[in-house]
């Protein structure tokens, strides 16, 4: 199995991914073989495994760890997020994800729901088979709600220009953050950490969610869609209005608004215009800044975290440090 080369520094968390992908690989199974491909084309696109990272790592500060089962939770978080993934690129229509034609634009939209659905049949699968408590599973269909409510506040509030940072900052906790979250308290939760150390566990990841989605969306402002190997700046044109918008709003609105009133019938020059404008009027400087500040938080969460002999807190430092420098 081939997982992303971020992880080359970290061997034994390299293997576990691993494993974790062989994992979801191995539980696909299905009639239907344009589903089953386009199921597995996804899981084998090379994305990041940032969750089930951030859950294996925070599994080690449990006495109880047992590998294979962390894995198997590993796994069926990013079950879950790979599931989002391809049903987040129908809703948006987007042509290129993980620089690859997306499942809906190879093989069309109904395959690419049904595949969607089936990773979220899976991720329930695995989870019935391996949680210890129906805790885990609990809070799996909750988070799915805060993601879906997330999602659901962010099409509420297209197109519109006075929606506010914290309208903002509440949806991407949703559609975002909650699952970083979710990751970071399994992981403790579930190697027999108590509810009170794996909650502490869950606001780091809440914190690391933010930055995270914070970043995405100055990369929208920053990056080429060859770099980032997702479309950019379809956001604006779509009516979704990210955070170095909403900041460049505060300063320009006289400026922008003609060019936001256009709607989804903006030129590519209008759509140049707008990024010029949003760096002009500081956007991306501060959407830059807020990420730093919930990334230090995070920080901060983590470095009070007991120390353990397999340097999981010295990795957590270093990976949630090199998320806010991502350039892709
Ligand atoms: C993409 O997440 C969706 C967002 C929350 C911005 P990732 O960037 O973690 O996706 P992959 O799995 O690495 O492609
Ligand atoms: C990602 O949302 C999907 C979810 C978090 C459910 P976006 O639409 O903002 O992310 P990208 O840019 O397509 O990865
Ligand atoms: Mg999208
Ligand atoms: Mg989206």
């Amino acid at each position: 199995m081939n997982i992303h080369p971020m992880w080359k520094n970290y061997p034994e968390l390299a293997k576990e991914l691993n494993s974790t992908l062989k994992l979801m690989d191995s539980n696909v199974n299905l009639k239907n073989k344009d589903v089953e491909k386009a199921v597995m084309s996804m899981i084998h696109s090379g994305g990041k495994l940032l969750r089930p990272a951030y859950q294996l790592l925070f599994s080690q500060f449990g006495e109880q760890r047992d590998a294979k089962k962390a894995i198997a939770l590993a796994a069926a978080i990013e079950l879950l997020h790979t599931a989002t993934l391809i049903h987040d690129d129908i809703v948006d229509e987007a042509d290129i994800r993980r620089s690859l034609p997306t499942i809906r634009s190879q093989f069309g939209n109904s395959t690419a729901v049904y595949a969607g659905d089936y990773l979220f049949v899976s991720c329930f699968k695995l989870l019935a088979d391996y949680s210890s408590s129906l805790k885990s599973i609990q809070l799996n269909s909750r988070s799915m709600e805060k993601i879906l409510s997330g999602e659901l506040g962010q099409m509420d509030n297209r197109y519109n220009v006075d929606m506010t940072i914290d309208q903002y900052l509440e949806n991407i906790s949703g559609k975002t953050a909650e699952l970083f979250s979710l990751s970071c308290f399994v992981g403790a939760y579930e190697s027999g950490s108590s509810e009170r150390f794996a909650k502490n566990c869950g606001k780091i990841g809440e914190n690391i969610g933010l930055a995270f989605q914070i970043i995405d969306d100055v990369l929208d402002y920053t990056q080429s869609t060859e770099q980032i190997g997702k479309p950019v700046l379809e956001d604006v044109r779509q009516g979704v209005y990210s955070l170095p918008l909403l900041y460049a709003l505060e300063e320009g609105r006289e400026t922008l608004l003609p060019y936001l009133e256009k709607g989804e019938n903006l030129t590519d020059n209008e759509t140049d215009k707008i990024y010029e404008l949003v760096h002009s009027f500081g956007g991306v400087s501060k959407a830059q800044k807020l990420a730093e500040k919930y990334t230090q938080q995070a920080l901060k969460g983590i470095t009070k975290l007991p120390e353990t002999t397999t340097d999981a807190k010295k990795q957590l430092l270093e990976i949630t440090q090199a998320i806010l420098v991502r350039q892709n």
